[in-house]
C-alpha cells in the first residue's frame, strides 16, 4: 500500500502549534524564515529545535549559522509570518528587528525570543533538524500568541 501524503500533511496539521520567524546574520544580511515546526528539547542544558526543509532556497544561511534566533509571533504578528514565507524574499525589514547581545536579530514585540548558539544539526528525512543552545532570552510578559491550526491562523478564545 502507497503511503499517502497529503492525508499525512492533514494529519499532522491537526496539531495546533505556534508561528515562529528563525532570524540569523547571512552575508552581512538579517534574514528570517517563518516556521511551525519549534519545540523545546532540554531544559538543562536549555535545548531547543527546528526542522529547516532541506529544498529551501536559504538552506545554506540557515542550516549552519554559529547563532541564530527563535521568535515566537504575537496574534498580532500574521503580517511578519506571511512576509517571512515568501521564496526568495527572507530579508528582514528594518523596523521589524533590532540585533541582540550575540549578534543574531531579534523580532520587536515577539512574545519571546530565544538567542540561540548552533548545537547539532541531524539528518530528518526531508528536512534538517536543527538544534539550538539557549544563550539568551527576551519574554514579555503580556500579548496573545498566533496560532497554526489546520493550514490556518488561529487565535485563542
Ligand atoms: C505557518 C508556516 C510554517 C512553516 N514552517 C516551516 C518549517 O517548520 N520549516 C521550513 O523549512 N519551512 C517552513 N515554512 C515554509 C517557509 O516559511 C517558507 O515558505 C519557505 O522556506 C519558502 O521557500 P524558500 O525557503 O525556498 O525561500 C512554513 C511556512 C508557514 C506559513
Amino acid at each position: 500500500m502507497s503511503f499517502d501524503g497529503r492525508k499525512f500533511r492533514d494529519a499532522l496539521g491537526r496539531f495546533a502549534t505556534g508561528v515562529c520567524v528563525i532570524t540569523t546574520i547571512d552575508s552581512q544580511k538579517p534574514v528570517g524564515m517563518t516556521v511551525n515546526s519549534f519545540a523545546s528539547v532540554s531544559l538543562d542544558p536549555p535545548l531547543v529545535l527546528w526542522s529547516l526543509q532541506n529544498n529551501s532556497d536559504m538552506y545554506e544561511a540557515f542550516a549552519s549559522p554559529r547563532h541564530f534566533a527563535i521568535n515566537i509571533l504575537s496574534k498580532e504578528q500574521q503580517g511578519h509570518s506571511n512576509a517571512y514565507a515568501k521564496k526568495g524574499d527572507h530579508l528582514l525589514q528594518a523596523e521589524h528587528y533590532r540585533i541582540g547581545k550575540y549578534g543574531s536579530p531579534i523580532i520587536r514585540n515577539a512574545l519571546t525570543t530565544l538567542e540561540c548558539e548552533l548545537e547539532a544539526c541531524h539528518e530528518g528525512g526531508d528536512h534538517l533538524i536543527v538544534v539550538g543552545r539557549v544563550r539568551d532570552m527576551h519574554t514579555r510578559p503580556t500579548g496573545e500568541p498566533l496560532l497554526f491550526f489546520s493550514g490556518g491562523y488561529r487565535e485563542l478564545h
